[in-house]
């Protein structure tokens, strides 16, 4: 990676953890070193999410076929009215409202997020209650108050309107697929095989950030006057952003609690996810995985083995979202509850809710933030230039 020429820095740059959490003052020179080498990493995400070796379809174009068709597809619901299409657009576009309806006028219980860019992710759900993007679509299939449907009702309908181009793929028919868990996970990878295909990977943001990397190695002067110098640098300090939003997707992969209000049953979040998830016959070890053993089945027990420790650190704990594609999206927060991005940055600024309004302990990270109004417009600002065009 090249290193930064830039004369009126200390080389002897502060480390990130010291420089987030306020030990450097706003007079420091930024970016500094290291946040150069965190800005490089925010603008370079790959045209293609990762391979996801536990399903042998995932990147299969039969398959991605198929998913399509599958995911815009009423009558694989038990209402014969709810497709996935109709909480998730194809485009990335979610529901307005801060809860979907599913089947039979049922809400569901958290904001529906985005299917764009979804297999850049490592946990799935809010919660991070799937650990593949095949198995998650298991649960809103079978879920009540979103599909309601079941093996039956599934094998019934591939059989229908899709037996040729199944049998192609899986070698047999629905009806020959006897084990209904199975018609379950192979519709999963099928849908799996669709989504990897809805990316959107590139965003003014970007342009804008490899414009003010170039400009570091012109000048200070000129890395002032960049229009994106007070978003970014509000993003990285006073706003602490980048502690969570890093890296080319905008999201650690990683669990917080935020102290977002949620009164709701399952508001402890990723601490009583986890644990189902680890002993679910779908999960990325289990016998409709592809590779049993792999580095995501290994994953898997390093979960398990923070259960036992981290509880403070679960417990009303919610996956980093990304960032990308945020307008298409709204409203925010696995409640829903913000409205707007202003909102968002009104959250933030306020150190979120106080405690009682959450489950479980605040993450140390949010604190009331004092951001001036220009701080906050150059935020909301930076946030509206990370969605991008379809691809
Ligand atoms: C009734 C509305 C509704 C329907 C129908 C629905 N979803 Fe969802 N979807 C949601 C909600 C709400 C969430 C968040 C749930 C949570 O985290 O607790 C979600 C989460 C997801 C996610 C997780 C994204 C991420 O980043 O973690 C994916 C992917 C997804 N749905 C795909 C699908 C697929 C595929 C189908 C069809 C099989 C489907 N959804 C059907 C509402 C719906
Ligand atoms: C400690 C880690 C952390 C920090 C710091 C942080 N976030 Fe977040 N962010 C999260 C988590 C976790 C969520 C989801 C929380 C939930 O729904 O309960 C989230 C949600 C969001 C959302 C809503 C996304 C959606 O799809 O609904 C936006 C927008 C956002 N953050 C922007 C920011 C901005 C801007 C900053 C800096 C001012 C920031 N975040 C600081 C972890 C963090």
């Amino acid at each position: 990676m090249k290193k930064a020429n830039r004369p009126s820095v200390p080389l002897l740059a502060l480390t990130v953890v010291g420089l987030l959490a306020g030990a450097c003052g706003s007079e420091d020179i930024f970016p500094s070193f290291d946040e150069l080498e965190l800005l490089r990493e925010l603008h370079t995400l790959t045209r293609r999410p990762p391979v996801d070796s536990t399903n042998r379809f995932a990147d299969d174009a039969r398959a991605a076929e198929l998913g399509l068709a599958l995911f815009n597809d009423k009558k694989l619901s038990g209402c014969g009215t709810v497709a996935c299409a109709s909480c998730h657009g194809g485009d990335g576009k979610t529901v307005d409202t801060a809860k979907a309806e599913g089947c039979d006028g049922h809400l569901t219980g958290r904001n529906p997020p985005s299917t764009l860019n979804a297999d850049y992710n490592r946990w799935f759900m809010w919660d991070g209650r799937a650990d593949r993007l095949w198995n998650q679509a298991i649960l809103p299939m079978t879920n009540p108050f979103e599909m309601n449907s079941n093996a039956t009702i599934v094998r019934a309908r591939l059989t229908e309107a899709y037996e040729s181009s199944y049998k192609d793929i899986f070698g047999k028919t629905p009806d020959e697929t006897v084990d209904g868990d199975e018609v379950l996970a192979n519709v999963g990878k099928l849908m799996q095989a669709y989504e990897r295909k809805i990316n959107r990977t590139s965003a003014p943001f970007d342009e804008d950030v490899r414009r003010f990397i170039a400009a570091v190695d012109v000048s200070q002067a000129q890395v002032e006057a960049d229009p994106a110098f007070l978003g970014l640098k509000t993003y990285f300090r006073k706003g602490q952003c980048a502690v969570c939003h890093k890296g080319a997707t905008m999201s650690d992969n990683l669990f917080h609690n935020i102290g977002v209000k949620d009164t709701s049953e399952s508001a402890a979040g990723q601490y009583v996810a986890v644990q189902p998830m680890l002993d679910w016959q779908f999960n990325a070890a289990g016998r409709f995985s592809d590779n049993k053993t792999g580095l995501d089945a290994t994953r898997l027990a390093a979960v398990q083995a923070d259960l036992a420790t981290k509880r403070v650190e679960m417990e009303g704990a919610y996956r980093t979202p990304t960032l990308r594609n945020i307008a298409l999206t709204g409203p925010y927060m696995h409640t829903g509850e913000l409205a707007t991005l202003a909102e968002v940055i009104d959250f933030y600024d306020k150190g979120g809710e106080p405690a009682g309004m959450f489950t479980g302990t605040k993450t140390a990270t949010i604190v009331e933030l004092k951001l001036t109004t220009k701080e906050k417009q150059a935020l909301i600002h930076l946030l509206e230039t990370m969605t991008g065009a379809p691809q």
